[in-house]
């Protein structure tokens, strides 16, 4: 199996990405660490365990991390996930006592102990970069990591250049990005833009009557208005979905190696600088996925979430 640390900040996709993994056979999820960036902190940790306990795996650990990137101030997203952060699909809550600090400790620790151990970064970088600065040799004995953010040839969607994890801690991506020893995949909005879940998904979540079903009815259900408002498409992505199927199923996507940078600052900040053409004769630090297979996705989530209904 794949030991994996799944590192979030739920949010109606991260919530879908959580329920996808919990179904997949192929993962040992360690734990999941949580921190602000669509909620806030404390919202998100609830919420990453209102997930387990719908999905009946309250055993696995949930860590509450960074409340904010490491220099600027948290913008969160909450027009975009609903109140609840779920869509407002309100799932009954856990005991928060089963909440533990913090997230870059428990990366560290499970590093330390372990081999083989990657990271599905679904949120801003923000603990990784934290856990990276604390112990550079540890963090570097990761094995993956695959994390959602960043757009090459597509616009932001949070400014003209900027998507929402690395624009809204810069500097955590670009720390990473610039220490970073094992291969790193950036599951942009180059990719997850082409995977649209659209309302006839949502009439099988209907038609299913699970739980589940209902959750991810719910959730994209206010996901689905708010893309018609602001984008007038009818259809919701489902980004950090994908990065977790990609992390299971590599052949779903690919792309090309680059040495990449993030801008920090200014107009561009959040920005992926990807040196396509070599010009800085620097070594690859990323894999930049740019073609996906969109259909090959929703089998997979499909056949893995409700194997009963195959
Ligand atoms: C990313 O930002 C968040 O709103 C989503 O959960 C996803 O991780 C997409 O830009
Ligand atoms: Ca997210």
């Amino acid at each position: 199996k794949k030991k994996v640390i799944i590192d979030c900040d739920p949010g109606i996709d991260d919530g879908f990405a959580l329920v996808l993994a919990l179904k997949c056979e192929e993962l040992d999820i360690l734990g999941i660490t949580t921190l602000g960036g669509n909620i806030q902190a404390i919202a998100a940790a609830k919420n990453a365990l209102k997930i387990l306990k719908l999905m009946g795996r309250l055993d696995i650990p949930v860590y509450m991390g960074a409340e904010g990137p490491l220099k600027r101030k948290l913008v969160t997203a909450k027009e975009v996930h609903g109140k609840d952060g779920l869509g407002n699909a309100f799932l009954e809550e856990a005991d928060e006592a089963l909440i533990h600090n913090n997230s870059a400790d428990f990366i560290l620790e499970t590093l330390r102990n372990n081999e083989d151990v990657s990271i599905v970064a679904l949120a801003p970088l923000t603990n990784l970069a934290i856990a990276m600065e604390k112990d550079m040799e540890t963090f570097n004995k990761v094995k993956e990591i695959v994390s959602m953010g960043g757009a090459f040839r597509v616009p932001g969607n949070c400014s003209p250049v900027g998507e929402f994890n690395y624009w809204v801690d810069p500097h955590a991506v670009q720390y990473v990005l610039e220490n970073i020893k094992a291969p790193f995949t950036m599951v942009g909005l180059d990719v997850t833009s082409k995977v649209v879940l659209k309302p006839e998904h949502m009439e099988l979540f209907r038609h299913f009557n699970t739980p589940v079903s209902k959750f991810l009815y719910d959730a994209s259900r206010f996901y689905l208005d708010f893309y018609w408002e602001h984008e007038k498409i009818i259809g919701c992505l489902v980004h950090d979905a994908l990065a977790l199927a990609y992390f299971v199923d590599n052949t779903l996507a690919d792309g090309l190696h680059s040495y990449v940078q993030v801008a920090t600052e200014g107009i561009a900040m959040g920005q992926t600088i990807v040196d396509e053409k070599n010009f800085y004769k620097r070594n690859p630090n990323c894999h930049v996925l740019t073609r996906v297979h969109a259909d090959k996705f929703f089998d997979m989530f499909f056949n893995k979430v409700f194997p009963e209904f195959k």
